[in-house]
């Protein structure tokens, strides 16, 4: 394992964690309507998950001689919560493959590997969720709606 390489993915890592704190706390101010009551604190507890991993790669970027980067990607939102959905899938699924990643970056570091499959099993159940909310809530297209279909 190269300590650069592995320092580097984290790096970027910790910028895609960055990134979800500031998403998932714009979706949480924003969400508007009815569905504002279960939202905003789905929302916002995302942005909080996010800035727990971000804390544990900052914390382990440094312990390995690196310098955390302080900066974040462009955010994703829109007022219509199938599309924050579909977002909040696609930015969970980013970080599975990012995740992923670095643990075969990691190669032989078992104590690094764990660590990262913690991590990793979070935002696979963070997929998992988003996935089945929007099965539930459709995606605004009559497909998505199978009493139309049938109807
Ligand atoms: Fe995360």
């Amino acid at each position: 394992m190269s300590n650069q390489a592995i320092i580097d993915q984290l790096n970027e890592i910790l910028k895609h964690e960055w990134t979800g704190v500031a998403q998932y706390s714009q979706a949480s101010f924003i969400v508007e309507g009815v569905w504002r009551e279960v939202y905003a604190s789905k929302f916002l507890d995302d942005a909080k998950e996010s800035f727990g991993h971000a804390q544990l790669v900052g914390d382990k970027i440094a312990s390995l001689g690196g310098v955390p980067l302080a900066t974040r990607n462009e955010i994703r939102q829109s007022r219509e919560l199938a599309e924050v959905l579909q977002f909040s899938m696609e930015f969970e699924a980013k970080a599975v493959e990012m995740y992923s990643k670095a643990i075969d970056l990691a190669g032989e570091n078992r104590p690094l590997v764990i660590f990262l499959e913690d991590i990793l099993k979070e935002e696979q159940e963070g997929v998992d969720e988003y996935a089945k909310l929007l099965r539930s809530t459709g995606n605004g297209t009559e497909a998505a709606n199978p009493a139309r279909q049938t109807g």
